[in-house]
């Protein structure tokens, strides 16, 4: 069996070759010259490098350099070809290496890879099936590049508009976040769980556990979740995600309650591999061992910083630029600070990961076979999944969909940008190495113009982005000509938002979008000319200084490759827009709320204090987005009123569509817990479903849902329902039904 072939390996190896196992080098130790970010050498594997790293310190693991660049499949092939020859050809035991990269929302360092959108607009499409599809296509093109291990999903909660990875999350809410992260996990690992198939990759949750909602808002600053919330709100997407079958982990790189969780115990093994079973291989984020000495100051010496991340349950170091990892590891087994069984039970993960993707029999995945990359078929459903994440939130008097035959004015710093389409994570880790590959695919403005004819589209950004600076930094602000140019025209395009960032560098002083953005859509507004904003950011920037003056908002969040002509298509009413807002669009900077919040959060509105500012104020509510035709609902029913906490109980709805376009409506299910020992949130999601809908067609849409589902963690940490009446309620639809008794899970 695997598991037979693993101990025989295991039991041949030397302390030194077992540590080497644990170690990721990154590219950059083992290539020749500049790094590729720097300069434009195309990159060169470094022979003497290789060796030092794989047969000298038998290192098990690369990963791609954030700061690469995308190359072709051949590419690709010919350095993963290189590695694997020397790890299986040159070292004792013959071990062949795991290479792993950030393949996101496509195989994002590949050229001529198919992206999708983002996870935040994925998350928008609310449909589960493509979601899987795209995530299907992510793990072909990965391996059509030779690369049989992906870092994705995140499955953090975007809870924080604030956070620079907002976008690289599936929102907000823990249902959905959970619902899409299995359909990503069974896509890039195959619901058969069959990854030997070199069709699919391992997949790695990220970034376990707590990431993603610091206080200051800022990446890697400290958090503070009390457990509860933790095991509420946090972990249900890791779990369904490990009963999915993921294969590998990667640990926050921050504080949480005060302990850096890559050297938190509880966190990484009691939780992670004790209480939720997880067999699979827990890898660190970039540098973050020697982080616990140099950043978070808990480790006084970086071996130090090896000995309590290794016992904290960590099994592979992502150690960008050095050795050291190994020298000390080895170093802490000899002198028993850290036991042999820790060391034996994560390269036992390891090669069992490794076995798993059949590396021992195919090291390496060669492009040829793999005809379906980058094919039509594959563009299709990224362009579909675009136009379904694309959500209309404004539509005054039906100014959209545009007439046929319009003047346009296409506006703004980001109607020209691939980049900006894409966001981070795309071609290069901040997203801004796109230019190679620009010229395949349409922007907004490039969309527009084959749309509408070039003749009937004038274009002048009045604020364009500095590429080559901050990505926040603006260049050319030219208002004025902006304002001209509307002249004679019958729409403004006003496309505004973010430049493409993650991690850190997207750290922000300011949600509000950039003054000179502001400045222009005031002016634009000032004309007269009915303004049509198109929303191209990773989180929601603030726009309540001119929202209400803007006759239509559209959100393309980070569409990918294809979103420019899936937001053409949008605007002119060949696609009718499906998606959902899968957060909550914050009005100001001091009412960032989530959807679920507890009821205090709306006081002033409960208490009527209608003279004082309200302190729950926002721009557009989660699971919102509207439509070009309309929908009706009627006849919401439970199958039962009273319930035990063993039971499910069905809910219905009929759904009609009432208006004159065929459209596809999200259904959303949510429950409200009246009264229970802890203060409960205003309403929960339950339950979702997409349903294409022609003009008067009605179809009844049914959810099963298990009284467990109700449940909260309580204040002895368990997941616990209590007796007595919950609202049910789809669209403005309501009605109750009652828990007969209290009830504590095992969880
Ligand atoms: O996978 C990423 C992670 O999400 C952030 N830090 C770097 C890792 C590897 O590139």
């Amino acid at each position: 069996t695997l598991q037979d072939q693993v101990e025989a390996l295991l039991a041949k190896m030397t302390v030194e070759e077992k540590v080497g196992q644990m170690a990721q080098v990154t590219l950059d130790v083992i290539t020749k010259g500049p790094n590729e970010y720097v300069s434009d050498e195309p990159l060169q594997l470094d022979p003497a490098l290789v060796k030092k790293a794989l047969v000298q310190y038998h290192v098990g693991s690369v990963l791609n350099t954030a700061n690469n660049r995308a190359r072709t499949p051949e590419k690709w092939y010919e350095i993963i070809s290189q590695l694997q020859n020397v790890a299986t050809k040159e070292t004792r035991l013959k071990i062949p290496l795991l290479y792993g990269i950030d393949a996101v929302h496509g195989a994002t360092y590949t050229a001529g890879a198919t992206f999708f959108p983002q996870q935040i607009g994925q998350a928008a499409m609310w449909n589960r099936a493509l979601v899987r599809r795209g995530a299907e296509i992510c793990a072909y093109e990965t391996r059509a590049s030779s690369i049989p291990w992906a870092f994705a999903p995140v499955l953090d909660m975007g809870r924080d508009a604030r956070f620079p990875r907002l976008w690289e999350t599936f929102g907000e809410d823990v249902y959905l976040v959970s619902a899409l992260g299995k359909e990503m996990v069974d896509g890039l690992e195959g619901d058969d769980n069959n990854v030997a198939g070199n069709r699919r990759v391992a997949s790695c949750l990220k970034h376990f556990l707590g990431y993603q909602v610091p206080q200051s808002g800022k990446d890697r600053t400290p958090a503070f979740i009390p457990e509860t919330e933790l095991r509420e709100r946090h972990l249900p997407s890791f779990k369904a995600a490990i009963d999915a079958g993921a294969r590998s982990i990667m640990v926050n790189s921050g504080i949480i309650n005060g302990i850096s969780v890559h050297a938190n115990h509880d966190i990484l093994t009691k939780l992670l591999k004790e209480e939720l079973g997880f067999k699979g291989v827990v890898v660190t984020d970039w540098k973050d061992i020697d982080n616990l000495h140099e950043r978070d100051k808990v480790a006084a010496t970086p071996k130090e910083a090896v000995k309590l991340a290794i016992n904290a349950g960590v099994d592979m170091s992502m150690i960008p630029y050095n050795f050291r990892f190994c020298d000390y590891l080895v170093e802490l087994v000899k002198e028993g600070q850290v036991p042999m069984t820790r060391i034996d039970d994560a390269v036992r993960r390891i090669l069992t990961l490794k076995f798993e993707l059949d590396l021992f029999k195919t090291p390496v995945t060669s492009f040829k076979n793999y005809p379906e990359f980058g094919s039509k078929a594959f563009e299709q459903s990224a362009y579909e999944a675009a136009g379904e994440s694309i959500t209309l939130l404004k539509n005054t008097s039906n100014v959209l969909p545009l007439k046929k035959g319009a003047k346009l004015l296409v506006t703004g710093p980001n109607a020209n940008s691939m980049r900006s389409l894409n966001g981070g994570w795309s071609y290069s880790w901040q997203g801004e190495k796109v230019s190679e590959f620009a010229d395949r695919y349409n922007t907004m403005l490039e969309a527009l113009q084959k749309k509408a004819g070039s003749d009937a589209v004038k274009f002048v950004p009045g604020v364009s982005y500095k590429d080559d600076g901050k990505y926040w930094q603006e260049k050319d602000v030219n208002i004025d000509a902006a304002v001209q140019a509307a002249a004679g025209v019958d729409y403004v395009i006003l496309c505004v938002g973010e430049n493409s960032y993650t991690e850190k560098p997207g750290d922000l002083h300011d949600l509000s979008l950039s003054a000179n953005q502001v400045a222009l859509a005031q002016a634009l507004v000032k004309t007269g000319k009915p303004v049509i904003l198109v929303l191209n950011e990773g989180r929601p920037r603030l726009i309540s200084a001119f929202e209400k003056d803007v006759q239509a908002v559209v959100q393309t969040y980070l569409p990918g490759n294809f979103g420019g002509d899936a937001l053409a298509a949008i605007l002119f009413g060949e696609i009718n827009p499906s998606g959902k807002l899968p957060y909550t669009y914050p009005m100001y900077a001091n009412t960032l709320v989530t959807y679920d919040h507890k009821p205090s959060e709306e006081q002033n509105k409960m208490q009527g204090m209608y003279d004082y500012e309200s302190d729950f104020a926002i721009q557009y509510p989660f699971g919102f987005g509207l439509s070009y035709t309309t929908f009706e609902y009627s006849d919401l029913q439970v199958d039962k009123t009273v319930l035990n906490p063993e039971e499910s109980f069905a809910v219905s709805v009929t759904v009609k569509n009432t208006g004159a376009r065929a459209g596809k409506e999200v259904i959303q299910l949510f429950t409200s817990d009246l009264y229970a020992s802890m203060t409960p949130d205003v309403k929960r999601l339950r339950g979702f479903d997409k349903i294409l809908l022609t003009p008067g067609q009605s179809q009844k849409v049914t959810f099963t849902v298990k009284a467990r589902d109700l449940a909260f963690v309580n204040k002895d940490l368990r997941w616990t329902v209590e007796a007595g009446d919950y609202e049910v309620s789809i669209g403005t639809l309501k009605t109750k039904i009652q828990l007969s008794k209290t009830h504590a899970f095992a969880n």
